[in-house]
């Protein structure tokens, strides 16, 4: 046929999706199981607990996926499959469920590297304009990518240490909100100011990279040394200022990046591109930048979800970057 349809899996974490997309742009579904409330009472995403919930839920979600989308086995063309990073034991599951469809159905199958997935959510909603930049930001990554043409990707910036989700998620925990901390302290900071006094890391002139574990132990200290003074802090107040901290350096890079690349597009993705102070601070940014698009996906294709990896696999499917039969979960994988 003159459509290509993809079935995209993603388990590379603490959701079970699956979705089906026609030509890389339109979702015809996209199920989400997610298993925020098993983890939540550990406080973090425990991989054993991601890898058996998965197991228990992936072939449900493939079924729904397909059903709600009113196709059948006969009608994709492959399937699009997240091989990493991530869990090793999460991602083996989604691997090993898309190579068994595959060899059943006689279907090609295409792995997805997982940021790839993020990226490419923008498609979902808008054509791309190369080039382009996207910032990518979850629980797992921070990294600036610039991208010339489809399918190809250069890291020009990345953390250093903890990824900004990751940074917000423990932040939380020191504030002593649940898991995930992140949308918890994005209401907090709307209540607060940010009058305090937090650092923010630059690093070496010119550089693209992030770091936020010293902002991180900054927001510790601050709230240790308050502790022993016996003096109250403001929570409102301090995740404000932390907000402020993250929102700051990553707007700042990211408009630095624009320029010294001359894009046509900035793409915002991944779980923490849902942050209302982000959003704002980078609209409002790139209102003042002429002849670039901000393109900011809504909330259900920031966080994880199989569409996007559908996405990504329709350019590698069109370009004939098929997997193999001997796919395997690499949670390390190189983007
Ligand atoms: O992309 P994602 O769903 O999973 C990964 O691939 O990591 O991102 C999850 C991360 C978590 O750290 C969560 O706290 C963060 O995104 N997050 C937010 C917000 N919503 C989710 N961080 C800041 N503000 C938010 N509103
Ligand atoms: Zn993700």
């Amino acid at each position: 046929s003159e459509n290509i349809i993809i079935l995209g899996i993603e388990t590379s974490c603490d959701e079970t999706a699956a979705s089906v997309v026609k030509n890389g742009k339109e979702i015809l579904s996209n199920v989400v199981a997610s298993q925020i409330e098993s983890h939540k009472r550990f406080g973090g995403v425990v991989p054993e607990l991601a890898s058996r919930h998965h197991v228990e839920q992936i072939t449900i979600v493939i079924e729904e996926a397909l059903k709600e989308a009113d196709v059948t086995y006969e009608d994709i063309d492959a399937i699009a499959v997240t091989e990493g990073p991530g869990l090793v034991g999460a991602l083996l599951v989604g691997v090993n469920a898309a190579k068994a469809l595959a060899f059943a159905k006689q279907i090609p199958i295409v792995g997805v590297h997982h940021i790839a997935g993020h990226i490419y959510a923008n498609r979902l909603i808008t054509e791309l304009k190369f080039p382009l930049l996207s910032l990518v930001v979850s629980g797992g990554h921070t990294e600036l990518v610039y991208m010339k043409e489809h399918g190809s990707f250069e890291v020009i910036g990345e953390t250093l240490d903890d990824a900004a989700g990751e940074a917000y998620d423990k932040v939380a925990r020191t504030l002593q909100l649940p898991y995930p901390g992140g949308p918890h302290i994005d209401r907090l900071a709307h209540e607060g100011t940010a009058v305090i006094d937090l650092p923010r890391a630059w690093l070496e002139e010119g550089s693209y990279d992030f770091s936020f574990s010293g902002l991180k132990s900054a927001v510790i200290n601050t709230l240790h040394n308050a502790e022993q003074r016996g003096e109250k802090i403001s929570p409102e107040d301090l995740a404000a200022s932390f907000q402020a901290s993250v929102v700051d350096v990553l707007v700042e890079k990211t408009i630095r990046a624009v320029k010294e690349y001359k894009v046509k597009q900035v793409l915002l993705a991944g779980g923490v591109a849902a942050n209302r102070g982000l959003r704002t601070a980078l609209e409002s940014a790139f209102s003042q930048i002429a002849d670039v698009e901000l393109v900011i996906p809504p909330l259900h294709l920031c966080t994880d979800n199989a569409a996007m990896i559908a996405a990504a696999g329709t350019i590698l499917y069109q370009q004939g970057k098929l997997g193999a039969m001997d796919m395997n979960a690499n949670p390390g994988l190189d983007i």
